[in-house]
């Protein structure tokens, strides 16, 4: 069980120290918006390459933007160890899927919430992790939605005995972690529930406990 926070509820004029705030995640998820394949804008790559060199925690990517076959590969070479394209955005997602794992990267699609997975089962060999979106992409602090929980679990079917990692982004929270967990999520985003926290650590922490009960029913 994997809790990789995202600091997009972070303050971004101080983002290495809001990064030390969380030593116990387990990658620090990093939003990158384009104000065109979401209605938002937030950072890109010098301030990934900047954080690379903040920190030595793994650096999760979660690309939000047009022309992920363009501009995702940059952000491999920049030491990320995980780089997250979107499917309704990727013109050739095996070759960037592929181009990706040759740089060095974990490879990983992600998919909108109305995005069924049942088109990509065939590319499960070529990637590493599938982020499932459990709000529409582009804002932290939006209600979880319950109607992705079937298709976390259809996932982990397709998935079968394949080491892969399944994330689910978006209202996560000691409100809802348990479900997704229950449904075969491992790796768990959570923003304003880690960021909006008195302690940041403790909440990864207690995040992380929950996941782990919910799985052992
Ligand atoms: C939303 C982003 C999420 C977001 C999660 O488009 O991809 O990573 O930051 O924030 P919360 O946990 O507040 O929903
Ligand atoms: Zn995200």
């Amino acid at each position: 069980m994997r809790i990789t926070p995202s600091i997009l509820n972070a303050d971004f004029a101080n983002l290495a120290a809001e990064v030390r705030r969380i030593p116990g995640a387990d990658a620090i998820h990093v939003d990158v918006m384009d104000n065109h394949f979401v209605p938002n804008l937030t950072l890109g790559l010098p301030v990934v390459e900047s954080l690379r060199r903040a920190t030595d925690t793994m650096l999760d990517i979660h690309l939000m933007i047009e022309d992920p076959d363009r501009w995702a590969p940059a952000y491999a070479e920049a030491g990320a160890e995980s780089v997250t394209f979107h499917v309704e955005a990727a013109a050739a997602p095996i070759r960037l899927a592929r181009e990706l794992r040759r740089l060095g990267a974990r490879a990983a699609i992600a998919l909108k919430p109305a995005t069924p997975i049942d088109g990509f089962a065939d590319m499960l060999d070529e990637v590493d992790m599938v982020l499932l979106m459990t709000v529409e992409p582009g804002f932290g602090g939006q209600s979880f939605l319950d109607l992705v929980l079937p298709k976390i679990r259809r996932t982990r079917q397709l998935m079968g005995d394949r080491p892969l990692w399944l994330q689910v982004d978006g209202g996560v929270s000691v409100a809802t972690i348990e479900r997704c967990a229950e449904a075969g999520a491992d790796t768990f985003v959570a923003g304003s529930a880690v960021y909006s926290a008195p302690d940041p650590d403790a909440m990864v922490a207690e995040l992380r406990n929950l996941a782990i009960g919910a799985c052992r029913h």
